[in-house]
């Protein structure tokens, strides 16, 4: 979909839907009160009486009946002033254009005159709130009623300030790469796994690697025998789906160290031998978000043009119980040569991770940040809005910390001290794949933590963000993608002070 960036005034612009932004405790903007007038005062009225409350979220539709240039005319609540974030931004455009979509808009122009944030952050803000806001996975859809033909076909950004234009282009460009990468990660994640194997993810890498000049490399199981990834290969022994193990490289950082990304890709977890219950299983296509957060990630990169050397790692398996399955009391020997005692199949994750995070380790990465729908835990501990975050760097885990609250994508820390380990002893291993029900978030990084050497590492738990049950302001029900902005804003900041 296209974005312009015009200027102009709302009242004299021909479209099927203006957005306008108010505040909560504020009186409305130079823009909105010419409108204001211009519908007699309608606006105002509304807000007096508390028919609208201009609460983040909130959004209402009216109808200017000719007395303004618009069809359809959305008022967008903001909050409170002092509250301004970017993120109420996003939500606040993203709630806006679905429901102009809703109301049967085909274009829509949004007022792009806040005061506060440049005029670069602005653009990219609204693009990507409209744009993920409009999201919909229509790719198993065969009745046309259901909504196909009803869609938003342009995107009009409208500022006063002519000096601006040329700042609020550049944001739109990037929120324009930033919300397809997004929304490629959100219909990886929410395709079904005969959909998305590991054959077929590494079928999608190559395609991206050949559109953004990315080097490619995928290990096929014989290769990873050679090597010993003898959890990957333990994990995936179950399943009539080959591995793959998938190395994505950009290099536009000259000699810096790289940075190492690493995506749990299991393509689905029925839990193997260890089987899941029914209820809720069909979930389990989601177990490859974090690999897909990567690839949107690379692509990201490449597509701004990041003066950074990366690398992206995405051991991908599907996990699933059979004749030739791994078992509980199994033990497996990773690539880094340490043993695994397995007490739970469906502790999977970890493994997979264990033998990709020794992979990193071979690229002297100056850090490593691995995501993963790890475990049920995180979502115990932490509820579906924030990631859990453990690792072993402060300013790493500062950095991951200032790009989740950027983003939206927020993340909070659970501690990874020595007593936790005592968790995860095995009799007869060097570890064990599970440490009981306690602290279940802090026992699957724990292992983790074992096979980054002393490389600083940041590990993501995105088991309750990646999916979401509910609409959300601009991420509506399903795949959230998560993670793909939380890393690319990682990235873009990474040089930063
Ligand atoms: N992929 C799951 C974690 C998960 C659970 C993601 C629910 C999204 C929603 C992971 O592989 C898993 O099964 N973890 C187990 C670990 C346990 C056996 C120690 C879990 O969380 O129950
Ligand atoms: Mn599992
Ligand atoms: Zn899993």
């Amino acid at each position: 979909m296209k974005i312009n960036v015009i200027t102009g005034k709302i009242e004299k612009i021909k479209t099927d839907g203006a957005v306008l932004l108010l505040f909560e405790d504020e009186k409305p903007g130079k823009t909105a009160e010419r409108v204001d007038k211009a519908l007699g005062g309608t606006i105002s009225r509304l807000v007096k009486r508390g028919d609208f409350k201009p609460k983040p979220g909130a959004v209402h539709v009216l109808y200017p009946e000719g007395r303004s240039a618009a069809e359809r005319l959305v008022l967008a609540g903001m909050g409170k002033r002092s509250e301004f974030t970017l993120n109420r931004l996003r939500q606040a455009a993203g709630k806006a254009a679905s429901s102009l979509r809703t109301a049967g808009a085909k274009d829509i122009a949004v007022v792009a005159d806040v005061p506060g944030p440049g005029p670069e952050e602005l653009g990219q803000a609204l693009a990507e709130g409209c744009l993920l806001g409009l999201y919909r996975f229509l790719k198993y859809k065969t009745d046309e009623e259901n909504g196909r033909k009803k869609n938003i076909q342009s995107i009009t950004i409208l500022t006063e300030a002519a000096a601006s234009v040329n700042a609020l282009r550049k944001g739109v460009k990037t929120g324009e790469i930033i919300s397809d990468s997004t929304m490629m990660v959100r219909d990886m994640v929410n395709s079904p796994s005969a959909d998305m194997t590991p054959t077929i993810i590494a079928a999608k890498a190559r395609e991206l690697a050949r559109e953004f000049g990315l080097k490619i490399q995928v290990l096929e199981r014989s290769q990873m025998e050679k090597l010993g990834m003898g959890a990957l290969l333990g994990v995936a022994s179950g399943s009539a789906q080959p591995p793959k193990f998938i190395i994505l490289e950009y290099r536009k950082g000259g000699k810096k160290p790289v940075i190492a990304l690493v995506g749990k890709t299991i393509t689905f977890d029925s839990g193997g031998i260890s089987i899941k219950p029914a209820e809720n299983m069909d979930r389990m296509k989601d177990d490859m978000s974090g690999g897909a957060a990567v690839l949107g990630a690379l692509r990201t990169a490449s597509a701004l043009k990041l003066p950074l050397n990366i690398v992206g790692l995405l051991p991908a398996t599907e996990n699933m119980p059979s004749g030739s399955a791994y078992k509980p009391g199994d033990v497996l020997r990773t690539l880094s040569g340490r043993t695994i005692e397995i007490m739970n199949t469906d502790a999977e994750g970890r493994l997979i991770l264990s033998d990709a995070l020794a992979y990193a380790c071979r690229y002297k990465p100056a850090v490593i940040v691995d995501i993963a729908t790890l475990t049920g835990a995180c979502g115990i501990a932490l509820g579906n809005e924030a990631s859990g975050m453990l690792g072993t760097d402060d300013v790493l885990k500062r950095k991951i910390r200032e790009a989740g609250e950027k983003t939206g994508e927020r993340v909070w820390e659970l501690p990874l001290w020595e007593e936790y380990y005592d968790q995860i002893k095995s009799d007869i291993a060097d570890m064990k794949n599970t440490g009981g029900r306690a602290g279940g978030v802090i026992t699957a990084a724990a292992l983790l933590s074992k096979f980054v050497q002393k490389y600083p590492w940041v590990h993501l738990d995105i088991a309750a963000t990646s999916w979401t049950e509910k609409d959300r302001p601009y991420t509506p029900k399903g795949a959230t993608g998560i993670g793909m902005r939380l890393l690319t804003q990682f990235l873009r900041d990474y040089e930063k002070e």
